[in-house]
């Protein structure tokens, strides 16, 4: 166990300033790779996975190296064109659970909730956003008095899952043509059960290129365009999930704070002490993303709608609006004005998220 103390306290100062010393031979910003996000130039030894770690990765990865022999091979002859292809992916792993429900709308609300990307969906407060306001004419004509949005609106009960600002990707290039990227506009409601605690969110339209076009979709369709919007609109979330709020805003985000504290804080100061587990493998594994997940022809390039290069560019926009005092758990939350207990009973990713927020204050606190 590191003793702490502060650098006036320090009983050998020679000691620290040679470890610091060493650390800023290690550690170098290299600013130029992804501008303007700083990354490691080269990895320290130090920071490399532990064997423990790399034991315990191999043996959760090993059901998943088998599934994936077992897995069927798709050659560019023989697409993946049925939804049942996907299923057939899990020959050995259990299938995820909500392969029986994905296709109903509350399992679609309920992404927006506690998926992997909770993070995108606001309540619309006031004024309907201008860009917006084009199709709720037209979708309260289709609801007729099954729906009052006035209503709703006066009473904070929309909700906006908003992907416009994905609309700069023209889309890069696969095997078999051009990607596409749609970039939605998926309005909600909060239908309360009559209980104070209770009820759904419920969607109710969905604009699928907006910058375009006036087009939407509501639950009135026909079932496969229904689908097919509510499809476009997970596609959205799935880009924006792993390059904005996944890489950009957590992994990227949190890099220069690791390789600063490793330069500037010696290895017992009380703050190195507090902050050195929650970086750890941080820099290995975003090393490991320069090496392939965000190299040409790897993961990102393939996988997703953006060429690499417009794929980078969301985490950059995403590193750029990042701020500590805008992001801290409670006030992103707020901003979005997902807040009110009371208004939205159910989100549990900031109820579970609060949780955890206030231990961590409490313990840094103290
Ligand atoms: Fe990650």
């Amino acid at each position: 166990m590191i003793k702490p103390y502060l650098p006036q306290n320090d009983p050998n100062p020679q000691r620290r300033q040679e470890w610091l010393n060493r650390n800023r031979e290690q550690y170098e910003f290299d600013l130029d790779y992804l501008y303007p996000i700083p990354y490691l130039k080269q990895l320290p030894i130090g920071e490399n996975f532990s064997t423990r770690y790399l034991a315990q990765a191999t043996s959760a990865f090993s059901k998943l190296n088998a599934n994936t022999l077992a897995a069927k091979f798709h050659s560019l002859w023989d697409p993946l064109n049925k939804l049942q292809d996907y299923e057939d992916f899990f020959p050995i792993l259990p299938r995820p659970s909500v392969i029986k429900t994905y296709q109903s709308d509350n399992a679609f609300a309920q992404q927006r909730l506690c998926g992997v990307n909770p993070m995108v969906l606001s309540r619309i407060r006031g004024e309907m956003p201008a860009h917006v306001q084009f199709f709720l004419q037209d979708v309260q004509a289709k609801f007729g008095k099954s729906l009052e949005l006035e209503k709703l609106l006066k009473e904070g009960n929309l909700y906006l899952a908003d992907y416009t600002s994905l609309s700069f990707i023209k889309g890069g290039t696969y095997q078999r043509g051009r990607n596409y990227l749609p970039t939605p506009i998926a309005v909600f409601c909060w239908q309360s059960s009559g209980y104070s605690d209770r009820g759904q969110l419920v969607p109710i339209a969905i604009a699928i290129d907006p910058t375009q076009n006036t087009h939407f979709l509501t639950p009135f369709d026909q079932p496969l365009s229904w689908s097919f919007a509510k499809l476009c609109v997970q596609i959205a979330d799935a880009n924006h999930h792993e390059m904005s709020s996944h890489l950009g805003r957590t992994h990227l985000t949190i890099a220069p704070f690791a390789i600063a504290s490793a330069r500037h804080l010696a290895e017992n100061h009380p703050l190195s002490l507090l902050l050195k587990p929650h970086f750890r493998f941080t820099l290995v594994i975003n090393n490991a993303a320069r090496a392939s997940l965000i190299q040409e022809q790897g993961p990102v390039d393939e996988l997703l709608a953006g060429s690499l290069n417009e794929s980078l560019t969301i985490a950059k926009d995403s590193f750029k609006t990042w701020s500590l005092d805008q992001f801290a758990f409670p006030k992103e939350i707020a901003n979005r004005g997902m807040d009110d207990v009371k208004q939205l009973p159910h989100y549990p990713y900031r109820d579970d998220g609060m949780l955890v927020w206030n231990a961590l204050k409490k313990f840094v606190s103290g």
